[in-house]
């Protein structure tokens, strides 16, 4: 039997991924311990997980280097790689926010080639253009977003906000709400043909999992 091959975001949602994944009876182990290993296998059930950066997921799935992958809305939203969204985790929930000081709510619809700094540029870009009508100019970043408008690089952020402590502390709110986000799981479209059986399998065993929680 092929080995199934599964990509993890590395950091919280690998840890969140794994205890589902547990869940449905795979074995992580392995993964659990603390190492710089990339690539764990499960040899009864012949699955092989990979830890990747969570923006690169939906490129190993798409490109089938990966069958499946668990990653959250926001990168798929941000990649707009070609692949099958299979189910609503319903973990690693979130919101996509445009965020800044609280001054900037009364002039945020008014000011005139806002800068807007993100680290997600395409989901920022589309909010903005698409939805808003709007021409603002988009500055990536990588990370720490949060300091772009207290430093003056720019007047809002895009972002994400999970406890709102981030913005809390750095004198910042919410001042739109973009979306929703948590975990998806995510297949590749051949996978889904060649290995339609295992892979429904897992699928239906994460929906029953996620039933029984709710219950
Ligand atoms: C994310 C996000 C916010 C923070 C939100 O950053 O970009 O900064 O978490 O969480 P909170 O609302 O619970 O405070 P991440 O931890 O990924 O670090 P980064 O900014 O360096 O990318």
């Amino acid at each position: 039997m092929k080995y199934l091959t599964i990509a993890l975001a590395k950091g919280r949602l690998a840890e969140i991924s794994m205890d589902l994944f547990e869940k449905i009876g795979l074995d992580c182990s392995e993964m659990r311990k603390k190492s710089r290993k990339l690539i764990f296998t499960d040899e009864k059930n012949k699955v092989k997980f990979i830890l990747v950066k969570a923006s690169d997921v939906p490129t190993y799935v798409e490109y089938g280097a990966a069958d499946i992958g668990v990653v959250g809305k926001d990168t798929l939203l941000e990649e707009g790689r070609n692949l099958y969204e299979m189910i609503d985790l319903g973990v690693g929930k979130c919101r996509m926010c445009v965020c800044g000081p609280e001054k900037m709510r009364s002039q945020l619809s008014t000011t005139n080639n806002l800068r807007v700094a993100s680290k997600f540029t395409n989901i920022a870009r589309n909010y903005f253009f698409r939805e808003k009508g709007r021409t603002v100019e988009i500055i990536k970043l990588h990370g720490s977003v949060e300091l772009a408008p207290l430093v003056g690089l720019s007047e809002v952020i895009v972002d994400i906000v999970e406890s709102g402590k981030t913005l809390q502390e750095n004198g910042l709110c919410v001042l739109e709400t973009i979306c929703d986000i948590s975990a998806r799981f995510v297949v590749n479209r051949v996978s889904m043909k060649m290995e339609r059986e295992r892979i429904l399998e897992i699928v239906s065993k994460m929906k029953a999992v996620m039933d029984t929680e709710e219950g």
